[in-house]
């Protein structure tokens, strides 16, 4: 904590009489702090306290000139190495995951490249509605570092999740957990792969799998975030596009294929997250495939009512980058089942990949379609195992790899 310049957002919860022990306890741990107030927050704690304990004049209001001559929004935007936002509010997280910009608050967080962090805090029953659980995975996607909340009696008198953090344990956290999109990939080109891929069979079906894109899109927010010049090339997948992402759609393995060797030159690092068909159906019906029994008028006449598909390999995609001359640095992830590192391991050489990062599919808490995981990353020199955590978190802590690759990548060509 110490030097770093913490832009603590305060909002309109019971739980803003805590924000000055939390100025308090970010001052000691050795940040520097300013606060925004909204102006639901003042109704629970007021300017003069915070700006007492913060030493620094609290920032309420987009439009007012003598906070803007002393540090314009834009400024203090960039100043932030960190927006911290305690307690956050529902009205908070749906105003973010909306992406408004109504207010100070709001339009801090747009305008900042640092990362993002917020507690939560609100009534249980707010907490668990769908609304707010469909705004909580936006701003994961979106590579939001959400702390808390904890569980226990609430303000209102009931019990259940939704309690903001105590400021000693929101302190602890940023401490011990790296914050999300450390990484500094500033001048970077990436292009990452995500979703599944579509194989047609006939006009209205398709072999496919589970991905749902979340880990290759928290990647691509991630690294948005670390400041890169960020391509997505998505498979079908219904996530919204992460802030300042470019991206580009497409739907079988070959099309991804084209997509990302027309780009791949001109990039510095490739991340293949896609779960990519290995195989299509060698011919695509042009029109839709009856059942046996409806083409033939019954099955009596002996046949079973089986049909067979034969499949033709498609081209592998990382492997074909991995391929070019003076080509990008290239990363991939491998889904197993079982004994997954050997798997991993085999995988990366034999895609000549800089680095992979495997996960086990075979897990209902990690992987396919969840929104957290865990992994192991194997490159030539290293391997370090990544507990379970948010997908976000995760690719915070892949882009730090890839960071440090870059890096040895430099000193050896320099
Ligand atoms: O999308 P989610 O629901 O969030 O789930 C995330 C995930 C489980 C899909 C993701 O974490 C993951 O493991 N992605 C890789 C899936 C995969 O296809 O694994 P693989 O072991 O079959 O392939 C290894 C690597 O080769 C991958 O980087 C893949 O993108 C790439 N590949 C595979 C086949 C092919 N023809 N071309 C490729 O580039």
């Amino acid at each position: 904590m110490q030097g770093r310049h913490i832009l603590l957002g305060i909002t309109g919860g019971i739980a803003a009489y805590k924000a000055p022990a939390l100025v308090r306890e970010l001052r000691s741990a050795g940040a520097e702090v300013q606060v925004v107030l909204t102006r639901a927050a003042e109704s629970f704690v007021t300017p003069t306290s915070l700006q007492a304990v913060a030493g620094s004049r609290v920032r309420r209001d987009l439009w007012d000139p003598e906070a803007e001559a002393a540090m314009g929004h834009i400024e203090l935007a960039r100043w932030a190495d960190l927006l911290l936002v305690a307690p956050a509010t529902a009205n908070c997280m749906a105003s973010f995951a909306a992406g408004r910009a109504d207010d100070l608050l709001t339009t801090l967080y747009l305008a900042t490249a640092a990362p993002v962090a917020i507690a939560p805090a609100m009534n249980q029953q707010m907490w668990q509605h769908p609304a707010t659980v469909r705004n909580l995975a936006q701003l994961a996607t979106d590579g939001v570092q959400v702390l808390g909340p904890a569980s226990g009696e609430q303000a209102c008198g009931e019990v259940g999740p939704g309690r903001m953090l105590e400021p000693a344990d929101i302190v602890a956290a940023l401490s011990t957990t790296p914050v999300y999109g450390q990484a500094n990939l500033r001048g970077r080109k990436i292009l990452v792969t995500a979703g599944p891929t579509r194989e047609a069979i006939d006009p209205v079906r398709f072999l496919s799998n589970h991905s749902s894109g979340k880990q290759g899109y928290a990647l691509a927010a991630m690294a948005a975030r670390a400041g890169a010049d960020v391509t997505l090339v998505s498979g079908p997948v219904s996530l919204a596009t992460p802030a300042g992402v470019q991206r580009i759609d497409v739907d079988s393995a070959r099309a991804m294929y084209d997509a990302v060797m027309a780009a791949a030159p001109a990039q510095d690092v490739v991340i293949g997250v896609a779960a990519v068909a290995d195989y299509r159906p060698a011919e695509v019906a042009t029109q839709k495939i009856k059942k046996v029994s409806e083409a033939n008028g019954s099955t009596a006449d002996g046949h079973d009512g089986s049909r067979s598909i034969a499949l033709v390999e498609n081209p592998d995609i990382i492997a074909g980058v991995a391929a070019l001359e003076a080509g990008p640095l290239v990363v991939g992830f491998a889904a197993e089942t079982h004994e997954a590192l050997a798997h991993a391991r085999a995988k990366r050489t034999r895609k000549g990949l800089d680095l992979i990062v495997v996960n086990d599919v075979s897990r209902d808490d990690i992987g396919f379609g969840t929104d957290h995981n865990a992994a192991t990353l194997i490159s030539d020199h290293w391997e370090r195992a990544l507990p379970r955590q948010p997908k976000a978190a995760l690719a915070g802590q892949v882009l730090l790899a890839i960071e440090e690759l870059l890096a040895n990548v430099n000193r050896a060509t320099n």
